[in-house]
């Protein structure tokens, strides 16, 4: 991931996160994952009266993704207009961690400064499918 490209990403979350459907929170974050050919998909956090519904940005973006048939994860970017950087919560964690435990993703701020991390880093000890019977 050159700085082009990042900076590429971080306008896509920017874009997502004002489409975000934040009515209870008003809390808008956006997700912008790319995929292996430099395509990207999008994702907003949508909540719900019923506030346990809600899906966070990062679960929208990578669930898009899977129902547009790609498994090809190359980066995500988080985005939300604060001055802290957001990590993601932990159904994100291990949601990000079982489809795509090491591409790079990063934290961008309002100032739309970085933190770069995975989503293994995030999950020290994950759950994963290895922990299943056979
Ligand atoms: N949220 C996300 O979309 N991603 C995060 O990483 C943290 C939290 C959303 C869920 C909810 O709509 C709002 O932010 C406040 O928790």
């Amino acid at each position: 991931m050159d700085r082009k490209q990042i900076s590429a990403l971080i306008d896509r979350a920017v874009e997502a996160s004002k489409r975000a459907y934040a009515p209870y929170s008003h809390f808008h974050v956006g997700a912008a994952l790319m995929l292996s050919d430099g395509e990207i998909v999008p994702g907003c956090n949508v909540e719900n009266a019923s506030y346990g519904l809600t899906n966070c940005a990062e679960r929208t973006a990578m669930f898009a993704a899977i129902a547009r048939g790609r498994t090809d994860f190359a980066a995500m970017v988080i985005y939300v207009e604060v001055e802290q950087h957001i990590f993601p919560c932990g159904a994100c964690r291990q949601v990000l961690f079982e489809l795509a435990p090491d591409i790079p993703v990063f934290m961008t701020n309002k100032h739309k400064k970085t933190i770069e991390t995975t989503p293994r880093k995030l999950l020290p000890n994950a759950f994963d499918s290895k922990n299943l019977p056979k």
